[in-house]
């Protein structure tokens, strides 16, 4: 595919709520215990969005933050995307009250939804409007509440996730650097795995659910598990070929932060470092799409990033879907 423009990151930003959910909070309401989460699951705490707040105020919060960081005002926008499956409103979208928020008055907008495997496809979708010249800069956020789909009584569900936020604004770089290469796929026929309902449900998932449990994420852990053992090691090599890069050269793995177990399982296939794979899942747990923004800011934040490091970001969730990109980092 030819393109016009090379795309690549210009700032990064992200929130994440004040308030923190640990492993010894989730013992006084579910049968848990903090070595049982730990073990299996890498997770100490998470955050939870406070009663009463809203997903757009995290959106704004990470927006505001990778625009500053980019230098591009916001009016300098042509295009918003949001990820997110725990929007406050379907309409209006999340992308038109980010809009608002943020006065882009310039900026087309729209969600995207392709659950923890958002922020790819929404890079993804980005990079192709910059590349052809349709768009110059794109802000792209990934925001989640997921506390609030959450079955607080489920301990195999509940002790997994958290709410944040995660940003970043695209735009021109040079040739051969930004987004080398991206992959997006999905698995349709594995959709009841993992399940949240809004207008209708279908009977076999009605089926699996507890009586009354309508109105919150349901999930097959171990099928999840399987699916994202496989997809997670064959996106990386795959958009790593794509991209001209070899695997143990990459500087940098941001996965999807759901399992430290599907981490260190890619581990092992990629045969790398897990000093190259960013992890942070022992202090957020599972954020969605917001993972891997939230992920990467934070390395910004704390300077592991260099001009010229080679990252591949991969996910893989909800659909199921998965997706990875790669990238030559281009922020100083
Ligand atoms: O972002 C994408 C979304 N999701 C994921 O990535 C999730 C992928 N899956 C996973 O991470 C794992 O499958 C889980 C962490 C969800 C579960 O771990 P597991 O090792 O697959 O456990 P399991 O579901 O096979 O359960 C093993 C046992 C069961 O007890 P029995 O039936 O063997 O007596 C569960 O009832 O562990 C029990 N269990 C728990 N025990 C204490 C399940 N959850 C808990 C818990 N505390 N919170």
């Amino acid at each position: 595919m030819s393109s016009l423009y090379a795309a690549g990151i210009l700032g990064t930003g992200s929130f994440l709520p004040e308030k923190r959910l640990t492993n010894h909070d989730l013992e006084k309401i579910v049968e848990t215990t903090d070595e049982w989460i730990h073990q299996r699951t890498g997770i100490r705490e998470r955050r939870i969005l406070e009663e009463g707040a809203s997903a757009l105020s995290m959106a704004k919060s990470a927006a505001k933050k990778a625009l500053e960081r980019s230098g591009i005002t916001a009016d300098a926008l042509d295009l918003i995307i949001v990820a997110t499956v725990t929007p406050d409103y379907l309409t209006p979208s999340m992308s038109c009250s980010v809009q608002a928020g943020i006065g882009a008055v310039n900026a087309a907008a729209f969600d995207i939804n392709a659950a923890c495997t958002g922020f790819i496809y929404a890079l993804n979708v980005a990079q192709q409007y910059i590349a052809n010249g349709a768009a110059r800069h794109v802000l792209v956020v990934a925001v989640e509440c997921l506390s609030r789909v959450t079955d607080w009584q489920d301990r195999k569900t509940c002790v997994l996730f958290g709410d944040g936020a995660g940003a970043a604004v695209l735009g021109r770089v040079e040739e051969g650097t930004g987004i080398l290469a991206s992959l997006v796929g999905a698995d349709g026929t594995q959709g009841g795995v993992l399940t949240l309902p809004a207008f209708h449900m279908t009977d076999a998932d009605r089926a699996v659910r507890s009586e009354g449990k309508t109105q919150v994420l349901w999930m097959d852990g171990s099928e999840v598990f399987a699916f994202a053992a496989r997809i997670m090691s064959d996106s990386v090599r795959k958009v790593s070929e794509k991209a001209g890069l070899l695997v143990e050269d990459l500087n940098w793995i941001f996965p999807h932060q759901a399992n430290m177990r599907i981490l260190q399982n890619a581990q092992k296939r990629l045969k790398v470092p897990m000093d190259r794979i960013y992890s942070n899942l022992e202090q957020t747990g599972n954020i969605s799409s917001a993972s891997i923004p939230v992920c990467l800011d934070e390395a910004v934040e704390k300077g592991l990033l260099k001009k010229g490091d080679t990252l591949v970001l991969v996910a893989f969730g909800g659909g199921l879907t998965y997706g990875a990109t790669a990238i030559r980092w281009t922020m100083d």
